[in-house]
This record gives C-alpha cells, sequence and structure tokens, in this order.
C-alpha cells in the first residue's frame, strides 16, 4: 500500500490555505457585487453528464476522466470542470423558472482529469467559475468578461491579457466546419493520429492541437471569421463594444477555439505574460454555449461563464509578487509561572476567546522563557504574563510586543483591557 500523496494532487497546508482563503473571499465577495449566487454540485455525477455536456471528442471525455462503476453498477465520474454539473443542476431544479432571470450562478471546488502533471496541471485542482444561464444580451458577456477581469485586478494581478475569439453560431460553425475539412483532408495522413480522428468528427479541434501545432497548413487554415453569419458578426461586434465601453483591453485571437465542445459565439481566456510561468499560460477559459440547456433536457437558455484555477492564479500572484502580507494571525499569549497560574490560564484564555480575542497557551509544559520564545514564533502583538504571585495579588502583566511597552493590569479588568487594545489597534 502507498503512502505517499496520489501524483497530480497537493496538501494545501497552514501559511499556504491563507492565500486561498484570501482568493475565495475576494472572488466571492466580487461575485455578490455582480448578483451571482453561488450553486454547489456533487462533486460525481452520471458519466453522461459529462459525456454529452463537454463533448465525447474531447481530450476531457476521452482520455482524462476519472470514471468509476459504483456497487450498484452505475458508472460514475469525478467532474473535470463545473458547467456541465451546473447545467444538469439548473435544468433538473427548473431554475428557468425562477422569477429573477438570467440565472446567475458561481461556484468553487476540486475538480478531476487525468493529466500529465506539472507546474499548473493538476489532477486535482480548485476551480473558481460563474455561469449566467437565460440571456442572450451581449451586455452579459460583457458582464461576465468584467467579472473575472475585475477579480485578477482587484488581487493585483497586472501582466494579464484577455484573448478573445466569436465561434459564430450553428450555421457560421458549420460552413467553417466544411472550409477546415476541405483544408486539412488532402494533407491529413501528415497529422498525428487525434487529429485525422478529428477530421471529421470535430475539426476544429485541429487547430487546438499540441503536436502539429507547426505544421503549414495550421498557418493557412480558414479563419472563423471569414465564415460569421450577419447574426454572429453583429453579437460579436457588440461584445467588443461593451468591453471598450468599459475599457477593458483585450485582444482578439481568430485562432483560439477551447477544448471543450459546448461553445458557441464568445470564447476567451485569460492569459499570464510575465516571467515564471513555463509552458502553462492560460490562467482562466470560458464562453457562451447557447445549445447545452438543451442538451440536458431543458428549454433553449442561452448560456455563458468561465472557471478559473486558484492553482494557476496562485502561481500568478506568486511570479509578480503579489501576494499579500496575511500578518497577525494572533493577538495574545499568555504566558504562565506556577501551577495556580497555570490552571487559572484556562478560564483567561476562554474568557479572551469569548470576547472575540484571537489567543494561545502553552500545552507542552515549557518553561517561562519557552513560552516567550513561542510567543515570539507566533509573531504576537501582546503577550500576558500571569505567575502565582501576581495571581494571589489580583493582577497581570501585559505586554504590547511591537512598542516593548509593559502594564500592569487588574485581573478583574483584564479581559476588557485586552478587548479596548485589539480592537483600538486595529
Ligand atoms: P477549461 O478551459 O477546461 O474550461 O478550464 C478552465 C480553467 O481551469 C483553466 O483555464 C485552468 O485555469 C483550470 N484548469 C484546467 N485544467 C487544469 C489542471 N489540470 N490543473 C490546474 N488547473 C486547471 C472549463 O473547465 C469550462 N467549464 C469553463 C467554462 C465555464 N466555460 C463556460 N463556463
Amino acid at each position: 500500500m502507498s503512502m505517499q500523496i496520489p501524483r497530480g494532487t497537493q496538501d494545501l497546508l497552514p501559511g499556504e490555505i491563507e492565500i486561498w482563503q484570501y482568493i475565495e473571499q475576494k472572488s466571492k465577495e466580487i461575485c455578490s457585487r455582480y448578483n451571482y449566487k453561488e450553486i454547489r454540485t456533487p462533486i460525481f455525477e452520471h458519466t453522461e453528464v459529462f459525456a454529452r455536456g463537454v463533448g465525447e471528442t474531447t481530450d476531457i471525455v476521452q482520455k482524462e476522466m476519472y470514471t468509476f462503476t459504483d456497487r450498484g453498477e452505475r458508472s460514475l465520474t469525478l467532474r473535470p470542470e463545473g458547467t456541465a454539473g451546473v447545467v444538469r443542476s439548473f435544468v433538473g431544479n427548473k431554475l428557468y423558472g425562477e422569477a429573477s432571470q438570467p440565472t446567475k450562478l458561481f461556484y468553487t471546488g476540486p475538480m478531476f482529469r487525468y493529466e500529465r502533471p506539472q507546474a499548473g496541471r493538476m489532477r486535482q485542482f480548485v476551480q473558481f467559475g460563474v455561469e449566467a444561464l437565460g440571456s442572450a444580451d451581449p451586455a452579459i458577456d460583457a458582464e461576465v468578461l468584467a467579472l473575472v477581469m475585475s477579480i485578477y485586478y482587484e488581487l493585483g494581478l497586472t501582466d494579464i491579457k484577455l484573448v478573445l475569439n466569436s465561434l459564430g453560431d450553428k450555421e457560421s460553425r458549420e460552413a467553417h466546419r466544411d472550409a477546415l475539412i476541405n483544408h486539412f483532408k488532402p494533407s491529413i495522413g501528415e497529422f498525428c493520429s487525434d487529429c485525422q480522428n478529428r477530421l471529421e468528427k470535430n475539426p476544429l479541434r485541429i487547430l487546438d492541437c499540441k503536436k502539429d501545432r507547426e505544421h503549414p497548413l495550421m498557418q493557412t487554415a480558414p479563419s472563423i471569421h471569414d465564415y460569421y453569419t450577419e447574426e454572429s458578426a453583429a453579437y460579436f461586434k457588440e461584445v467588443k463594444q461593451h468591453l471598450d465601453q468599459m475599457n477593458l483591453p483585450y485582444v482578439v485571437d481568430p485562432t483560439l477555439v477551447r477544448g471543450l465542445d459546448y461553445y458557441n459565439h464568445t470564447a476567451f481566456e485569460v492569459m499570464a505574460e510575465g516571467e515564471g510561468f513555463g509552458a502553462i499560460t492560460t490562467l482562466c477559459g470560458g464562453g457562451r454555449y447557447n445549445g447545452l440547456v438543451q442538451e440536458f433536457g431543458g428549454p433553449e437558455t442561452p448560456g455563458i461563464g468561465f472557471a478559473f484555477s486558484i492553482e494557476r492564479l496562485i502561481m500568478a500572484l506568486k511570479a509578480q509578487g503579489k501576494v499579500p502580507d496575511f500578518g497577525n494571525q494572533l493577538d495574545c499569549f499568555l504566558v504562565t509561572l506556577g501551577d495556580a497560574a497555570k490552571a487559572k490560564s484556562v478560564e483567561l484564555l476562554y474568557q479572551l476567546r469569548q470576547a472575540g480575542i484571537r489567543c494561545d497557551k502553552d500545552y507542552l509544559d515549557k518553561k517561562m522563557k519557552a513560552q516567550f520564545k513561542a510567543a515570539d514564533r507566533l509573531n504576537v502583538r501582546y503577550t500576558a504574563i500571569l505567575g502565582d504571585n501576581e495571581l494571589n495579588e489580583n493582577r497581570i502583566n501585559v505586554k504590547n510586543m511591537e512598542t516593548g511597552e509593559q502594564v500592569e493590569v487588574a485581573l478583574d479588568t483584564f479581559i476588557t483591557y485586552m478587548k479596548e487594545q485589539v480592537e483600538g489597534g486595529k
């Protein structure tokens, strides 16, 4: 039996977890400003949800899913992404029938993909994502883009680029698809076996192939931009106009196709541009998926969303030196000398905590000097010192660790005194 952590997973320990909490808090707070509400769906779903939702021909479904049969002989899959489960829930719970539309949701939680692990590519990773269902107004595309960029900007990231494309509507895509087949077919033998399979099933995905990236036919492949219907072109134009209105910078890249099958119209990625990233530079991906709700048996409902992994966001924050100092985690440490003082400290600590003060004490029977050392290591703001003598005389010493100043306080007023100090110093 292996006691090692599985490849592509990680433990998040104290010291590192603070940055996770900070990102989650900030992202949720921004979502609430945009009126997106949290949804939590199961970590596993019927395999069909992803096979149909994400698309049979995608790498995710063909190569990367953690699929298992449960004891009831059902095929279940650990979610590789959040959108399919959210749409399944939207249909199952008839959220489309709620009075307030569009339905604007956000989620965060672990996702699972059997990929080759490397920096920024995990087998279990945490996505934060949003989905807006029920509106085909280009303004909501712009809203979703503004939301994700706000999260990045407010966390302090600057070296990032919003890359935008439109995949057009069904008609545009079909015309483009035929053009792609005609373009690649005569030389498809020169492409990898995945691309050969993709030619008839999903030729758009050939453009996304990493192995054949350098093939000359990739450079000359027909662009979706030449196949937009009037409606698709107008939709894309409006999305861009809204971004311009908000002064949100973006670049249009006609080769951006995304690796999931459900997209149409707006598709986008946020890329990291700075140093220290290695091979993986995509921080976030998303787009519009107007047919997906119907695919799950719901009424025709447009949708758009994005997801980013917190792992990659942290890489970007670290690379750009934007991880804040989480500062003082503890207000007070109680140092005691003598058995009576030690016993009394249990009660004092409880009262301090009841009063909202973050505090701790020694539990290893350490000598006084070692207790002070522990307090130092915790970087506390105050140390309270209680000996048996002081206890007898109903007093306690409080040392401000920043100024070095020490005052004697009557024990009866200690909790109130500490509360004033801590609150006053905030
Ligand atoms: P995706 O592009 O497959 O899209 O993934 C979105 C983001 O999840 C990526 O940009 C990356 O930040 C992160 N990610 C993906 N795989 C890994 C991995 N192995 N390790 C670490 N991070 C990873 C989706 O998942 C869509 N559901 C996004 C969406 C929402 N589209 C519409 N709504």
